[in-house]
């Protein structure tokens, strides 16, 4: 164990080192998404959902005039499932394709290493440092990226506030509340905590990762699309979990070989992107988004032909992602750009 007996680190860095520490990491040694894996992602599920993104990008660009540059970035594409398909999905549209440059902003040099290997396409490229993308339009797809990044989290008691940590007490990890205050954490946050407010989670590196996306939206034009688990109200709760062979696992158990994750508050991402001054941010369900952007209609038009088995499997894919008990309205769509662009498809 990484730490010493009775010492104690705040939240966000132990997430932080049981996902991405250099050797042990659990992101940077095997791939977790898929059946056999941990969790299971929307671009592994349907084919069809890359599909509907790939659309509302071209769309996207058209709206903006069909720029001759555009950058397409997805910021952490796991098993790059979503950005293949959105390759093999634009290669019909051959003005499009000769304008973009298609960047994956990826962490895990082990996934980095599966990206390549299955992503075969001249026009493509792979960063570490999203400042680089200084020029040209740009649009970001996030799909299950942000409740990949570490949070912390504050929790009041008697009116006072307490940050956790997780301490390592004679070999056995146990959470542990130490004393803050208020002021520490509304510096933090940037934001004044309401009175009825008892619970904050935040992740420092999300609210960094927006401030960089938001500037060179405003600087060059483009948008960020965000697509993930989460809720919106006002009201922050513990969503703290952690993932094991698609089962809830002990946070505080199989180290290094569990996900750990958290529900994206998509309130306190709405009012943190309208602060940056981007000022156009919509936000619907994951249902809404896909079925204005026609998933129904083309899983008619490819089912047409097939045998039983293989339309059945197609409508139970399309199912899952679509489904209000599964992940149709759990799972959120963020949009933000500039007002002038005047663009809300699948909103
Ligand atoms: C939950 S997975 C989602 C993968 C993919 N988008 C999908 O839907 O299948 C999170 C991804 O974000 C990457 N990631 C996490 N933190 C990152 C960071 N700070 N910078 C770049 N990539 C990161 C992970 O390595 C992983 O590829």
């Amino acid at each position: 164990m990484f730490l010493k007996n009775n010492s104690k680190v705040p939240l966000d860095k132990f997430i932080n080192k049981i996902l991405y520490d250099k050797n042990k990491g659990y992101y940077m040694n095997s791939n977790p998404i898929g059946s056999k894996g941990d969790f299971i992602t929307s671009p592994n599920i349907s084919i069809m959902f890359s599909e509907m993104i790939a659309i509302w990008i071209i769309s996207f660009w058209e709206k903006i005039g069909c720029p001759k540059n555009i950058n397409i970035i997805e910021l952490g594409a796991g098993n790059g499932e979503m950005m293949l398909q959105i390759l093999r999905t634009v290669e019909k549209f051959n003005k499009f394709k000769s304008s973009s440059n298609f960047i994956i902003y990826e962490k895990s040099t082990y996934l980095k290493k599966l990206q390549k290997s299955k992503i075969k396409f001249e026009n493509i490229k792979w960063i570490n440092n999203l400042k680089k993308i200084s020029k040209y339009p740009s649009i970001f797809i996030a799909n299950e990226f942000f409740d990949a990044l570490p949070i912390k989290q504050f929790v009041k008691k008697s009116n006072n506030w307490y940050e956790k940590y997780i301490i390592n007490k004679s070999k056995s990890l146990d959470f542990f509340d130490k004393k803050t205050n208020k002021k520490l954490i509304e510096k933090l946050i940037k934001e004044k905590i309401p009175k009825n407010q008892k619970f904050i989670e935040f992740s420092p590196l999300a609210n960094e990762k927006l401030n960089t996306i938001t500037k060179i939206i405003k600087k060059n034009n483009g948008g960020l699309l965000i697509i993930d688990y989460g809720y919106n109200s006002k009201k922050m709760f513990n969503t703290l979990q952690s993932i094991k062979k698609h089962k809830k696992n002990n946070i505080l158990e199989n180290i290094y070989k569990a996900d750990i994750t958290h529900l994206i508050n998509f309130n306190f991402f709405k009012q943190k992107i309208r602060n940056l001054k981007i000022s156009s941010v919509n936000l619907t369900t994951q249902r809404e988004f896909l079925l204005k952007m026609g998933i129904w209609e083309r899983a008619e038009i490819i089912s047409k032909n097939m045998p039983f088995s293989k339309k059945s499997d197609i409508y139970f894919r399309l199912k899952r992602l679509i489904d209000k008990k599964q992940m149709g309205t759990l799972f959120k769509v963020l949009f933000a750009t500039n007002k002038k662009n005047n663009f809300n498809l699948g909103f």
